[in-house]
């Protein structure tokens, strides 16, 4: 997302440090056009393949970043009324929504019902079960998919894998044609299709492909029973590269696709999130203070701005985010641990990283396009961070900063 040019960083045609004078930091920077064609290279990738694509509105659910996947034609995947208030904001159709989550409430399930969104992908016999009642009491029909759970490996961390029966998502898919046959002598329901995602940064296409052949044997097993299937959600979940792991192969996965889809009138539907936005999207921020070990083996410290609350990633997954210094600096490169101000030793950005650093220096942690602001969060009264958009050689805040005022608002009321 970054290039180097001279001693300047640029995100397309914009200096990063520019941004940063600008807006102050912490603040989240996402590149447009590197949104855009991680979306183009999916949609060519599946060239052939009878698709319709749901961004997965979790990953970051900024409505500017909408309104850009929506004009691209993208529909939306949402888990709650929030993101379908989102999704409505950018400009969607109801038509262009599906909707996921093990944890429907009935008024969320009664406001996607009254708009008559595309589909509601049913986690459990409860939950069909409250479908119906909730579409027969507003005199709707229900289109729905039930996601099963094929008890397969992504290989991915144990939080956000989500296809193994230890998991709670989905039902046994030995326990979908029962429930499938409910479903479709249930006038308040309409049988759409068969919905799957086994996990989240997953970066190999068998899974995956697993995944659909379990999809495609159910099927046929409905289609004998007399239940139409018109499509298959294949769910999102396509990883990306935070180090050096190679990007998911989009294309392998297009040709598989392809092969095992031929002769099937079946259309598929992709819930990708993090392929979309994740490698796009960094977090500036500056260094406050160094505190360079004073005893053996003690790491040193570069606390910075930017903390936990606003990419919980390492400290919740453990997981690794490059970090590039976008000054250049006249300290010796070192060996930092990238904390923030938070009172918890779990809020570390990076550990160990070898870089040239000042009081001041600004700093891009990288990849914090997906699961970064939409994770963030108050903890410690921290206001959150704006959101820019580069478009470019311009940019703009998608989303301005919290103030002092937004904090308390909500409880200053109740004084
Ligand atoms: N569809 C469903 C039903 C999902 O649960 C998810 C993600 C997606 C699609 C999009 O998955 P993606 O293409 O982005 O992998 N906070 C974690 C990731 C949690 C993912 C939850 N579900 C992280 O920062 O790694």
């Amino acid at each position: 997302m970054f290039e180097r040019r001279g001693q300047q960083w640029f995100v397309e045609d914009v200096c990063a440090a520019e941004i940063a004078q600008r807006v102050g930091t912490p603040a989240y920077v996402y590149s447009s056009a590197h949104f855009s064609s991680r979306y183009r290279a999916l949609v060519s990738a599946l060239a052939g393949v009878n698709h319709r694509i749901f961004y997965s509105v979790k990953a970051n659910s900024n409505l500017s970043v909408l309104r850009l996947f929506r004009e691209l034609g993208a529909g939306f995947d949402i888990v709650s009324a929030g993101e379908l208030e989102r999704a409505l904001a950018a400009g969607a159709t109801p038509g262009d929504i599906v909707f996921s989550g093990v944890g429907k409430r009935v008024d969320e399930i009664d406001y996607a019902l009254k708009l008559g969104i595309h589909c509601f992908n049913v986690e459990s016999a409860d939950e069909l079960a409250r479908l119906s009642e909730r579409a027969r009491l507003l005199g709707r029909r229900a289109r729905m998919a039930l996601r099963i759970n094929p008890d397969i490996d992504a290989r991915t961390h144990p939080y956000i894998s989500t296809g193994l029966k230890e998991n709670k998502f989905g039902v046994p898919i030995q326990a979908a044609a029962a429930l499938y046959a409910r479903a479709h002598a249930d006038e308040h329901l309409d049988v759409e299709g068969i919905d799957c995602h086994i996990g989240s940064q997953i970066a190999e296409v068998t899974p995956l492909i697993q995944a659909l052949d379990a999809m495609l044997a159910l099927r046929r097993e409905l289609q004998n029973a007399g239940i139409p299937v018109r499509h298959l959600d294949l769910g999102g979940g396509l990883g990306i590269a935070y180090q050096n792991e190679a990007d998911f192969d989009v294309t392998a996965y297009g040709n598989a696709l392809r092969d095992r889809l031929r002769g099937e009138d079946v259309a598929v539907a992709m819930e990708p999130g993090r392929f979309l936005v994740g490698n796009g999207g960094a977090l500036l921020t500056r260094v406050e203070y160094l505190k360079p070990a004073l005893l053996a083996d003690a790491p040193s410290f570069a606390i910075v701005d930017a903390a936990m609350t606003e990419l919980i990633r390492p400290a919740l997954y453990s997981a690794w985010h490059d970090v590039l210094a976008l000054e250049p600096c006249d300290a010796q490169p070192a060996s930092w641990d990238i904390v923030g101000p938070v009172c918890e030793s779990g809020d570390f950005l990076a550990r160990g990283r070898r870089l040239a650093l000042r009081q001041g220096t600004l700093l891009a942690v990288l990849s914090a396009g997906a699961y970064g602001f939409v994770q963030s969060s108050n903890y410690n009264s921290r206001p959150r961070p704006p959101e820019v958009l580069v478009e470019g050689d311009t940019f703009r805040v998608i989303r301005r900063r919290e103030t002092l005022q937004d904090l308390l608002a909500p409880e200053r009321e109740c004084l």
